[in-house]
């Protein structure tokens, strides 16, 4: 299938499902195969927007049970029960914010973070790994022992230094590309599941 007919099968299916974006149905794949967001009580979305995640995470886990917190720079459409942040993954005290705004620490921290693209495929990947990486620092901060965390991550030397690194810090590691993704894009999926809390393992952790 061609890359076009691709993006337009699952944009259409967005669109009949009323998703906000084709990328839903990627969390989909992911918690189909690795059940992440079971059990989760508190989840972050990092790079939310327009938030076709969120509406996943909300499907999957209710709002009654679950407090779901979405952050992105652009402005996300407010979504019934989920708490919203217009704010950089760098922002200073990001983290206490969280905390303040889940009401304790985070089950799961999903990032789908994806840099404006500038052609320039080296500047791209560093730019998208950089993301990847604060997101993790985020998750570090905010996750509770046992907690998951999802990241996007375009494939590049960098990427494996991430993924040894995260190796470290949680039960498993696995690296999954659905079929929603595009097959010439660099995106593929890190899934950390038991994050290992303070552990000497993640003492030693050093960003
Ligand atoms: C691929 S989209 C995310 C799609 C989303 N998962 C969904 O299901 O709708 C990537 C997002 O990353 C966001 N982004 C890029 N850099 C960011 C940053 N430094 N802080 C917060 N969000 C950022 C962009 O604004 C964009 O909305």
């Amino acid at each position: 299938m061609s890359r076009w007919n691709h993006g337009e099968t699952y944009r259409r299916q967005a669109k009949a499902s009323g998703y906000r974006s084709r990328a839903a149905f990627k969390l989909l794949e992911i918690e189909k195969r690795f059940a992440v967001l079971r059990h989760a009580r508190r989840v972050v979305d990092l790079c939310c927007a327009p938030g076709g995640w969120l509406q996943v995470v909300v499907e999957l886990c209710g709002v009654s049970d679950c407090r779901i917190l979405g952050v992105d720079l652009a402005k996300v459409k407010p979504i019934e029960g989920v708490e919203l942040m217009q704010t950089s993954i760098d922002a200073p005290d990001l983290a206490s914010q969280m905390l303040k705004s889940l009401g304790g620490r985070a089950t799961v921290v999903l990032s789908d973070c994806a840099p404006k693209l500038t052609g320039n495929k080296t500047v791209d990947r560093e730019r998208q790994v950089w993301q990847a990486r604060t997101s993790l620092e985020l998750a570090l901060r905010v996750l509770d022992q046992k907690g998951h965390f999802v990241t996007k991550v375009f494939e590049s030397n960098q990427a494996g230094g991430l993924r040894n690194q995260m190796r470290k810090l949680f039960q498993s590691v696995r690296v999954f590309k659905p079929k929603a993704s595009f097959k010439s894009s660099p995106e593929v999926y890190l899934i950390a599941k038991g994050f290992l809390g303070s552990s000497p393992k993640t003492a030693e952790y050093d960003l």
